[in-house]
């Protein structure tokens, strides 16, 4: 314990702390947001255009399908014109299917995009300039809940999109805390777009997450050639394999590093050595497959009532029209 606190203390690096407490634990994790430096947010722009990651794909035609039916709910019951802000943006690509929507309703909107990627937001807002124009763009490079206070700023009714099936790679706890928070930053009448992946065939599911190529492997990896570039790290990627499977019992797809040998790792900032044992897994993400009384039950939880489902002809994907009731 005593050791844990002191590597943090030294260290000024922002990933220092949640390193240092993942891989000293008994069992070794790290939280996935560590993936999305400028590297991993180019390989997962690769990965959502894999043959094998349907999530993207199927939610982007779910959106195209039904975007302006999305709109006019959200927007029902107000004549404020409606404000658009996503949690986890990305590029935003998918969610410039909803905002041309608004655009198409109301002729102009604000759309503020949350996410830690630098890099992605800057891309989002130059590109919506140029294609979007009528679409005020105010980007927030911050975590999901250093956003949520300024929610409130973006217009009297907002609607938050939460897409991706980003909620997926949070527990239950962590992402009813999470809508809890949207909740609160919303008015009565504010409307929440949730994307879900759903419980299927592990036979689609496991290549999703192991493709063929192994751009999926390579994002797991980067996370230590992260610690490497951030931290002096001195991870031998070649000595870990990417490991996909299938938790029937959490229903989730979990994301593992897999020591292939005994051997100890120097991480410089944190002045640690950390031992793995062969066969010793590092958990870098879980991603949650819902069914409908799940996301019931979380959207409840959080004090949202899902109003309408939008899912695809096969039902590999879920997008939920959300609501805060009227006090
Ligand atoms: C961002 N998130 C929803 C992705 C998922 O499917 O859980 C991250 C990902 N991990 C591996 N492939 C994609």
């Amino acid at each position: 314990m005593k050791r844990r606190a002191a590597v943090v203390e030294r260290n000024v690096s922002p990933i220092a702390g949640v390193v240092a407490r993942g891989l000293l634990a008994g069992h070794k994790s790290l939280p996935p947001f560590l993936f999305y430096d400028e590297e991993g947010s180019r390989l997962f722009e690769e990965i959502t255009k894999l043959p094998e990651y349907y999530p993207t794909r199927v939610e982007r035609s779910i959106l195209v399908e039904y975007a302006d039916e999305i709109v006019a709910a959200a927007a029902a019951g107000t004549a404020f014109p409606l404000h658009v802000v996503e949690l986890g943006a990305g590029t935003a690509t998918k969610s410039e299917i909803v905002l041309r929507a608004v655009v198409r309703r109301q002729g102009r909107c604000v759309f503020a995009p949350v996410d830690v990627s630098e890099s992605a937001i800057a891309e989002a807002t130059v590109r919506l300039a140029a294609s979007l124009p009528a679409v005020s763009v105010r980007p927030l490079v911050m975590h999901h809940a250093e956003a949520l206070p300024h929610i409130r700023a973006i217009g009297p009714r907002r609607l938050v999109l939460f897409i991706g099936s980003s909620i997926g790679n949070f527990e239950d706890g962590e992402a009813t805390e999470l809508l809890a928070g949207v909740r609160a930053s919303l008015a009565p009448g504010g409307a929440l777009l949730l994307g879900t992946d759903l419980r299927k065939d592990p036979a689609i599911l496991v290549p999703a997450y192991d493709d063929a190529e192994g751009v999926t492997a390579a994002f797991n990896k980067n996370v230590l050639a992260r610690i490497n570039r951030e931290l002096g790290g001195e991870f031998d990627l070649d000595r870990f394999a990417h490991v996909a499977l299938w938790n029937e019992e959490q229903s989730r797809i979990e994301m593992h590093l897999e020591s292939l040998c005994d051997h100890r790792v120097r991480i410089d900032a944190l002045g640690v050595g950390i031992r793995f044992r062969q066969g010793e897994r590092i958990h870098t993400e879980s991603s949650i497959k819902y069914d409908e009384r799940h996301v019931d039950a979380l959207l409840g939880a959080a004090g949202f009532i899902r109003e309408r489902t939008f899912t695809d002809p096969e039902r590999l994907f879920a997008v939920h029209l959300a609501r805060v009731p009227a006090r």
